[in-house]
């Protein structure tokens, strides 16, 4: 089976739930304390094994091309300051992996995001990365999906067990187990708004590996919710066609697109962060008891 060595991040979408910063930080770049959520991604791709990034950006996202980009001026002042620990982490972040840029011209959807990368990724299988999902895991989640697809040579889905109140937001899956946390996927529905739609409570949640037959599905695929071109739809067609496994990934996930999800990402990391986490405890006990 072929290694998986490129990912795509679509980072284009117009964030909507984080409005009103969204307008002028993208999300996929907003701080996990003291570093951008999508260097979380970066990391995660690299420590899976992915050499060559492509991440989909749009108007208003120069912020994240600032970011893996060598900075001349702070190379000079940090050498100067003798911080060389700060010097050595900006050369470490700009030379985590290949990093490639692609804008989507209009937020068309995710799927058409997924499509303009078609060139990029050509005959090869890809992994992608949601550009607003953060995961925190020992295993890369990206790492662990890869290794399914190892196994099985079919497109893979990372899935979580969602309630059943809140899948009417998800696309629940037809799962038949067949081996630990993996599951055959023959159907899949997105959003339903009724329990009888719903096929089982496993939702797609910001990882995926597919195989490059999924950019001429995407070319027929109509227009879905929202009029944009949804990535579930052409995945239900391979689903329906081939099959693609689910997989329940080990993991947490943090959702950056939403004003509880940046917060909880933030509230954690700190309580981890080797500089901050016994003042930080120490001041949410405090505050809790104000609560
Ligand atoms: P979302 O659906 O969460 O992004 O897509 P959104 O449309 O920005 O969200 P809201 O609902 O308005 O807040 C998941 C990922 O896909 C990217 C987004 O940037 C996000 O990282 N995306 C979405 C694109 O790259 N292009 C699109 O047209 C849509």
């Amino acid at each position: 089976m072929k290694k998986i060595t490129k990912a795509v991040i679509p980072a284009a979408g117009l964030g909507t739930r984080m409005l009103p910063i969204s307008r002028t930080v993208p999300k996929e770049i907003l701080p996990i304390v003291d570093r951008p959520s999508m260097e979380y991604l970066i990391r995660e791709a690299v420590g899976s094994g992915i050499t060559d990034i492509l991440i989909i950006t749009g108007r208003n996202k120069e912020a994240i091309e600032n970011y893996f980009d060598y900075s001349v001026e702070y190379k000079d002042v940090l050498q100067a300051k003798k911080k060389e620990r700060e010097l050595a982490d900006m050369e470490e972040v700009c030379s985590l992996a290949n990093i490639y840029f692609l804008r989507q011209k209009e937020a068309k959807g995710l799927g058409h995001a997924v499509l303009c990368a078609e060139k990029f990724i050509g005959d090869e299988p890809f992994a992608v990365l949601y550009g607003d999902d953060v995961m925190a895991a020992e295993k890369p989640v990206t790492k662990q999906l890869c290794e399914v697809y190892e196994n099985y040579g079919k497109a893979v889905v990372g899935v979580c067990e969602v309630p059943y109140e809140d899948l009417k937001k998800y696309c629940s899956m037809k799962a038949e187990k067949i081996g630990e946390r993996t599951y055959m996927t023959t159907d899949m529905v997105e959003k339903p708004q009724t329990k009888e739609e719903m096929f089982s409570n496993l939702a797609i949640l910001g990882r995926v590996v597919l195989t490059p037959d999924i950019f001429d599905i995407l070319k027929h695929t109509p227009l879905g919710k929202g009029g944009e071109l949804q990535l579930t739809d052409a995945m239900k067609e391979l689903a329906r066609t081939v099959g693609v496994i689910s997989y329940e990934y080990e993991g947490k996930r943090y959702d950056m697109g939403s004003k509880l999800g940046f917060l909880q990402a933030n509230i954690e990391t700190a309580l981890q962060h080797p500089e901050l986490k016994d003042i930080f405890r120490e001041y949410l006990k405090e505050l809790s008891k104000t609560l």
